[in-house]
Protein backbone atom coordinates (compact mmCIF):
# COMPACT_ATOMS: atom_id res chain seq x y z
CA UNK A 1 0.00 0.00 0.00
CA UNK A 2 0.99 3.80 -0.66
CA UNK A 3 1.80 6.32 1.92
CA UNK A 4 -0.95 8.25 0.41
CA UNK A 5 -3.69 5.13 0.64
CA UNK A 6 -3.02 4.74 4.51
CA UNK A 7 -4.44 7.05 7.23
CA UNK A 8 -2.38 6.02 9.86
CA UNK A 9 1.36 4.55 9.59
CA UNK A 10 3.79 3.85 12.84
CA UNK A 11 7.36 2.02 12.31
CA UNK A 12 8.60 0.65 15.41
CA UNK A 13 6.20 2.79 17.38
CA UNK A 14 7.20 2.24 21.36
CA UNK A 15 6.51 4.02 24.27
CA UNK A 16 8.49 3.07 27.80
CA UNK A 17 7.48 4.24 31.62
CA UNK A 18 10.22 3.66 33.61
CA UNK A 19 10.61 -0.32 32.76
CA UNK A 20 7.49 -1.01 31.16
CA UNK A 21 7.28 -1.17 27.36
CA UNK A 22 3.52 -0.02 27.42
CA UNK A 23 3.91 0.06 23.19
CA UNK A 24 6.24 -2.13 22.04
CA UNK A 25 7.57 -1.38 18.66
CA UNK A 26 4.22 -1.33 16.89
CA UNK A 27 4.35 -1.12 13.09
CA UNK A 28 0.13 -0.17 12.50
CA UNK A 29 -1.10 0.10 8.99
CA UNK A 30 -4.78 1.94 8.54
CA UNK A 31 -5.79 2.29 4.97
CA UNK A 32 -8.25 5.17 4.55
CA UNK A 33 -11.57 4.72 4.37
CA UNK A 34 -11.51 2.38 6.51
CA UNK A 35 -13.21 1.48 10.21
CA UNK A 36 -10.37 -0.11 11.71
CA UNK A 37 -10.63 -1.62 15.36
CA UNK A 38 -7.78 -1.48 17.71
CA UNK A 39 -8.67 -4.28 20.06
CA UNK A 40 -6.70 -5.34 23.33
CA UNK A 41 -7.47 -6.28 27.01
CA UNK A 42 -7.22 -3.45 29.46
CA UNK A 43 -3.95 -2.52 29.52
CA UNK A 44 -2.31 -3.52 26.56
CA UNK A 45 -1.27 -0.29 25.20
CA UNK A 46 -4.24 1.39 23.34
CA UNK A 47 -4.39 4.33 24.92
CA UNK A 48 -1.11 4.84 25.04
CA UNK A 49 -0.86 4.70 21.54
CA UNK A 50 -3.51 6.93 20.80
CA UNK A 51 -2.36 9.42 22.85
CA UNK A 52 1.16 9.24 20.91
CA UNK A 53 -0.52 9.18 17.71
CA UNK A 54 -2.24 12.47 18.02
CA UNK A 55 0.63 14.18 19.50
CA UNK A 56 -0.90 14.12 23.27
CA UNK A 57 2.37 11.97 24.52
CA UNK A 58 5.94 11.34 23.05
CA UNK A 59 6.88 8.35 21.77
CA UNK A 60 9.85 6.96 22.75
CA UNK A 61 11.16 5.72 19.70
CA UNK A 62 9.54 5.21 16.02
CA UNK A 63 7.39 6.74 13.14
CA UNK A 64 4.27 7.81 12.80
CA UNK A 65 2.44 9.04 9.39
CA UNK A 66 -1.01 10.31 9.85
CA UNK A 67 -3.03 11.56 6.59
CA UNK A 68 -0.10 13.18 4.88
CA UNK A 69 2.37 14.31 7.59
CA UNK A 70 4.94 13.31 10.13
CA UNK A 71 4.17 13.36 13.94
CA UNK A 72 4.42 15.49 15.31
CA UNK A 73 6.46 17.29 13.35
CA UNK A 74 3.30 18.63 10.94
CA UNK A 75 0.63 18.61 14.27
CA UNK A 76 -0.36 22.06 12.82
CA UNK A 77 -1.34 20.69 9.14
CA UNK A 78 -2.58 17.31 10.31
CA UNK A 79 -4.39 17.44 13.47
CA UNK A 80 -7.54 20.11 12.16
CA UNK A 81 -8.04 16.92 9.69
CA UNK A 82 -8.42 14.58 13.08
CA UNK A 83 -10.81 14.35 15.31
CA UNK A 84 -10.22 12.85 18.46
CA UNK A 85 -12.33 11.29 21.56
CA UNK A 86 -9.77 9.99 24.32
CA UNK A 87 -10.97 9.19 27.75
CA UNK A 88 -14.30 10.35 27.41
CA UNK A 89 -15.28 14.15 26.55
CA UNK A 90 -15.20 17.03 28.88
CA UNK A 91 -18.66 18.52 28.81
CA UNK A 92 -20.48 21.12 30.97
CA UNK A 93 -23.29 19.36 32.90
CA UNK A 94 -25.54 22.61 33.35
CA UNK A 95 -24.89 23.61 29.92
CA UNK A 96 -27.38 22.40 27.23
CA UNK A 97 -25.70 19.96 24.43
CA UNK A 98 -25.70 23.34 22.29
CA UNK A 99 -23.79 25.31 24.70
CA UNK A 100 -21.47 22.79 25.18
CA UNK A 101 -20.29 22.37 21.34
CA UNK A 102 -20.54 26.42 21.09
CA UNK A 103 -17.71 26.59 23.75
CA UNK A 104 -15.99 23.81 21.97
CA UNK A 105 -16.14 25.75 18.78
CA UNK A 106 -15.00 28.61 20.36
CA UNK A 107 -11.97 27.30 22.11
CA UNK A 108 -10.59 26.90 18.75
CA UNK A 109 -9.29 29.79 17.47
CA UNK A 110 -9.35 28.77 13.76
CA UNK A 111 -13.52 28.64 13.72
CA UNK A 112 -15.20 31.98 12.14
CA UNK A 113 -17.92 33.47 14.98
CA UNK A 114 -20.29 33.83 12.12
CA UNK A 115 -20.81 30.63 11.17
CA UNK A 116 -20.97 28.67 14.40
CA UNK A 117 -24.46 27.91 14.82
CA UNK A 118 -24.59 26.49 11.68
CA UNK A 119 -21.46 24.08 12.37
CA UNK A 120 -22.89 23.19 15.72
CA UNK A 121 -26.05 22.40 14.43
CA UNK A 122 -25.17 20.31 11.94
CA UNK A 123 -22.90 18.61 14.23
CA UNK A 124 -25.86 17.73 16.25
CA UNK A 125 -27.68 16.61 13.39
CA UNK A 126 -25.16 14.34 12.75
CA UNK A 127 -24.94 12.18 15.59
CA UNK A 128 -28.67 12.38 16.00
CA UNK A 129 -28.95 14.96 19.14
CA UNK A 130 -31.29 17.63 17.30
CA UNK A 131 -34.04 16.38 19.46
CA UNK A 132 -32.35 17.42 22.67
CA UNK A 133 -30.29 20.30 21.90
CA UNK A 134 -31.69 22.47 24.38
CA UNK A 135 -31.80 20.31 27.57
CA UNK A 136 -28.98 20.55 29.49
CA UNK A 137 -25.95 17.82 29.34
CA UNK A 138 -26.53 16.63 32.79
CA UNK A 139 -29.87 14.74 31.58
CA UNK A 140 -28.43 13.48 28.65
CA UNK A 141 -27.66 9.51 28.89
CA UNK A 142 -24.33 8.44 28.87
CA UNK A 143 -24.95 7.14 24.82
CA UNK A 144 -25.99 10.91 24.20
CA UNK A 145 -23.16 12.08 26.37
CA UNK A 146 -20.33 9.96 24.39
CA UNK A 147 -22.28 11.19 20.94
CA UNK A 148 -21.66 14.73 22.01
CA UNK A 149 -18.38 14.23 22.35
CA UNK A 150 -18.49 12.84 19.04
CA UNK A 151 -20.09 16.01 17.57
CA UNK A 152 -17.21 18.06 19.14
CA UNK A 153 -14.92 15.90 17.62
CA UNK A 154 -17.02 16.92 13.77
CA UNK A 155 -17.11 20.28 14.41
CA UNK A 156 -15.02 20.61 11.38
CA UNK A 157 -14.74 18.37 8.43
CA UNK A 158 -12.89 15.52 9.31
CA UNK A 159 -10.47 12.93 7.04
CA UNK A 160 -9.73 10.85 10.23
CA UNK A 161 -11.70 10.21 13.61
CA UNK A 162 -9.86 8.48 16.45
CA UNK A 163 -12.45 7.23 19.08
CA UNK A 164 -10.73 5.66 22.15
CA UNK A 165 -12.92 3.07 23.74
CA UNK A 166 -16.32 4.79 22.64
CA UNK A 167 -19.03 2.59 24.39
CA UNK A 168 -17.23 2.12 27.10
CA UNK A 169 -19.22 2.38 30.05
CA UNK A 170 -22.53 2.32 27.30
CA UNK A 171 -25.64 0.07 28.16
CA UNK A 172 -26.60 -1.80 25.01
CA UNK A 173 -29.06 1.13 23.60
CA UNK A 174 -26.65 3.78 24.16
CA UNK A 175 -23.62 1.16 22.43
CA UNK A 176 -25.91 0.93 19.88
CA UNK A 177 -26.54 4.29 19.13
CA UNK A 178 -22.52 4.92 19.28
CA UNK A 179 -22.14 1.85 17.12
CA UNK A 180 -24.46 2.71 14.50
CA UNK A 181 -22.94 6.50 14.15
CA UNK A 182 -19.63 5.06 14.05
CA UNK A 183 -20.79 3.26 10.82
CA UNK A 184 -22.87 6.72 9.32
CA UNK A 185 -19.41 7.96 9.72
CA UNK A 186 -17.51 5.64 7.71
CA UNK A 187 -20.07 5.75 4.97
CA UNK A 188 -19.63 9.41 4.21
CA UNK A 189 -15.95 8.47 3.87
CA UNK A 190 -14.21 9.36 7.16
CA UNK A 191 -11.88 6.50 8.22
CA UNK A 192 -12.33 5.73 12.04
CA UNK A 193 -9.91 4.34 13.87
CA UNK A 194 -11.92 3.20 17.31
CA UNK A 195 -10.11 0.95 19.84
CA UNK A 196 -12.33 -1.29 22.03
CA UNK A 197 -11.67 -4.18 24.62
CA UNK A 198 -14.65 -6.14 23.63
CA UNK A 199 -14.53 -8.41 20.66
CA UNK A 200 -17.84 -9.05 19.45
CA UNK A 201 -18.34 -5.07 19.21
CA UNK A 202 -15.09 -4.62 17.31
CA UNK A 203 -16.39 -8.26 15.13
CA UNK A 204 -19.49 -6.18 14.17
CA UNK A 205 -18.56 -2.31 13.41
CA UNK A 206 -14.89 -2.82 11.97
CA UNK A 207 -13.78 -3.87 8.51
CA UNK A 208 -10.29 -4.45 9.77
CA UNK A 209 -8.71 -4.71 12.69
CA UNK A 210 -5.41 -4.96 14.75
CA UNK A 211 -4.90 -6.53 18.14
CA UNK A 212 -2.87 -5.87 20.80
CA UNK A 213 -1.45 -7.84 23.63
CA UNK A 214 0.71 -6.31 26.39
CA UNK A 215 1.92 -3.54 24.35
CA UNK A 216 2.59 -5.60 21.06
CA UNK A 217 0.38 -5.98 17.70
CA UNK A 218 0.12 -9.52 17.79
CA UNK A 219 -2.05 -9.13 14.84
CA UNK A 220 -3.61 -7.10 11.88
CA UNK A 221 -5.65 -7.40 8.87
CA UNK A 222 -9.39 -8.08 7.55
CA UNK A 223 -11.67 -10.26 10.15
CA UNK A 224 -11.13 -12.84 7.42
CA UNK A 225 -7.63 -12.98 7.17
CA UNK A 226 -7.40 -13.49 11.11
CA UNK A 227 -10.00 -16.14 11.19
CA UNK A 228 -8.19 -17.88 8.00
CA UNK A 229 -5.01 -17.89 10.53
CA UNK A 230 -6.68 -20.03 12.82
CA UNK A 231 -7.44 -24.17 12.62
CA UNK A 232 -10.61 -25.10 12.29
CA UNK A 233 -12.43 -28.18 14.56
CA UNK A 234 -14.26 -31.12 13.52
CA UNK A 235 -17.35 -32.51 16.08
CA UNK A 236 -18.33 -35.73 15.62
CA UNK A 237 -22.18 -37.31 17.34
CA UNK A 238 -21.81 -40.88 17.36
CA UNK A 239 -23.32 -43.69 20.06
CA UNK A 240 -19.54 -45.06 19.62
CA UNK A 241 -17.62 -42.07 21.14
CA UNK A 242 -14.49 -43.82 22.61
CA UNK A 243 -13.85 -45.93 19.69
CA UNK A 244 -14.44 -42.23 17.55
CA UNK A 245 -11.34 -41.34 19.84
CA UNK A 246 -9.27 -43.86 19.29
CA UNK A 247 -9.58 -43.43 15.82
CA UNK A 248 -8.66 -39.42 15.73
CA UNK A 249 -5.93 -39.88 18.64
CA UNK A 250 -4.95 -42.73 15.26
CA UNK A 251 -5.04 -40.06 12.92
CA UNK A 252 -2.38 -37.61 15.14
CA UNK A 253 -5.39 -35.39 16.75
CA UNK A 254 -6.10 -34.55 20.38
CA UNK A 255 -9.68 -35.38 20.88
CA UNK A 256 -11.65 -33.98 23.76
CA UNK A 257 -15.18 -35.89 24.98
CA UNK A 258 -18.07 -34.38 25.76
CA UNK A 259 -21.91 -33.92 26.36
CA UNK A 260 -23.01 -37.48 27.73
CA UNK A 261 -19.71 -38.92 26.43
CA UNK A 262 -21.66 -38.97 22.56
CA UNK A 263 -19.70 -36.01 21.61
CA UNK A 264 -16.18 -36.08 20.34
CA UNK A 265 -14.63 -32.65 19.12
CA UNK A 266 -10.79 -31.86 17.85
CA UNK A 267 -8.68 -29.47 16.53
CA UNK A 268 -7.14 -30.65 13.17
CA UNK A 269 -4.45 -29.68 14.25
CA UNK A 270 -1.94 -31.70 12.04
CA UNK A 271 -0.78 -30.16 8.51
CA UNK A 272 -2.60 -31.40 5.17
CA UNK A 273 -5.23 -33.60 7.32
CA UNK A 274 -8.54 -33.16 6.24
CA UNK A 275 -12.17 -33.25 7.49
CA UNK A 276 -12.89 -35.92 4.56
CA UNK A 277 -10.30 -37.97 6.05
CA UNK A 278 -11.44 -37.89 8.87
CA UNK A 279 -14.68 -39.01 8.30
CA UNK A 280 -13.47 -41.72 6.07
CA UNK A 281 -11.21 -43.27 8.79
CA UNK A 282 -14.70 -43.10 11.43
CA UNK A 283 -16.81 -44.87 8.53
CA UNK A 284 -13.62 -47.36 8.11
CA UNK A 285 -12.90 -48.59 11.79
CA UNK A 286 -16.94 -48.82 11.91
CA UNK A 287 -17.66 -45.99 13.98
CA UNK A 288 -21.16 -45.23 13.99
CA UNK A 289 -21.63 -41.50 12.91
CA UNK A 290 -25.03 -39.32 13.72
CA UNK A 291 -23.46 -35.90 13.13
CA UNK A 292 -20.34 -34.75 11.61
CA UNK A 293 -19.93 -31.01 11.84
CA UNK A 294 -16.63 -29.21 10.53
CA UNK A 295 -16.20 -25.45 12.28
CA UNK A 296 -13.94 -22.85 11.24
CA UNK A 297 -12.09 -20.92 14.10
CA UNK A 298 -14.13 -18.65 15.75
CA UNK A 299 -12.26 -15.37 16.16
CA UNK A 300 -13.17 -15.50 20.26
CA UNK A 301 -10.42 -18.55 19.84
CA UNK A 302 -7.82 -17.12 17.92
CA UNK A 303 -7.90 -13.97 20.07
CA UNK A 304 -7.69 -16.49 23.01
CA UNK A 305 -4.52 -18.15 21.15
CA UNK A 306 -2.90 -14.68 20.46
CA UNK A 307 -3.09 -12.79 23.67
CA UNK A 308 -3.35 -15.65 26.14
CA UNK A 309 -7.05 -13.48 27.51
CA UNK A 310 -10.21 -14.48 27.31
CA UNK A 311 -12.29 -11.47 25.83
CA UNK A 312 -15.53 -10.01 27.12
CA UNK A 313 -17.93 -11.35 24.44
CA UNK A 314 -20.79 -10.23 25.96
CA UNK A 315 -20.66 -7.33 24.18
N1 LIG B 1 1.27 7.92 32.32
C1 LIG B 1 1.61 6.66 32.61
N2 LIG B 1 2.62 6.38 33.46
C2 LIG B 1 2.97 5.10 33.75
N3 LIG B 1 2.39 4.03 33.21
C3 LIG B 1 1.37 4.23 32.34
C4 LIG B 1 0.93 5.55 32.00
N4 LIG B 1 -0.08 5.43 31.09
C5 LIG B 1 -0.26 4.11 30.91
N5 LIG B 1 0.60 3.38 31.65
C6 LIG B 1 0.71 1.92 31.65
O1 LIG B 1 0.84 1.47 30.34
C7 LIG B 1 0.12 0.26 30.12
C8 LIG B 1 -0.85 0.43 28.98
O2 LIG B 1 -1.90 1.29 29.39
P1 LIG B 1 -3.01 1.82 28.40
O3 LIG B 1 -2.36 2.37 27.18
O4 LIG B 1 -3.89 2.74 29.17
O5 LIG B 1 -3.78 0.48 28.02
P2 LIG B 1 -5.27 0.27 27.45
O6 LIG B 1 -5.75 1.59 26.91
O7 LIG B 1 -5.12 -0.79 26.39
O8 LIG B 1 -6.11 -0.21 28.58
C9 LIG B 1 -0.57 -0.06 31.44
O9 LIG B 1 0.20 -1.01 32.11
C10 LIG B 1 -0.57 1.26 32.16
O10 LIG B 1 -0.54 1.06 33.56
MG1 LIG C 1 -7.52 2.64 27.39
Amino acid sequence: MNAGELAIETRGLTKVFGRQRAVDSIDLTVPRGSVFGFLGPNGSGKTTTIRVLLGLASATSGEVRLLDGEMPHDARAVLPRVGALVEGPAIYPFLSGRANLQRFDAADRRTDPATRSRRVDEALERVGLSHAAKKRAHAYSLGMKQRLGIANALLAPRDLLILDEPTNGLDPQGTREVRSLIRSLSDDGTTVFVSSHLLAEVEQMCTRIAVMSAGRLVAQGTLDELRSGGTARVRVTTPDAAEARRVLTGLGLTPELHGHDDVVTAELSVAGLQPETVNAALVRAEVRVRGFEVRGASLEDRFVALTGEGFDVAG
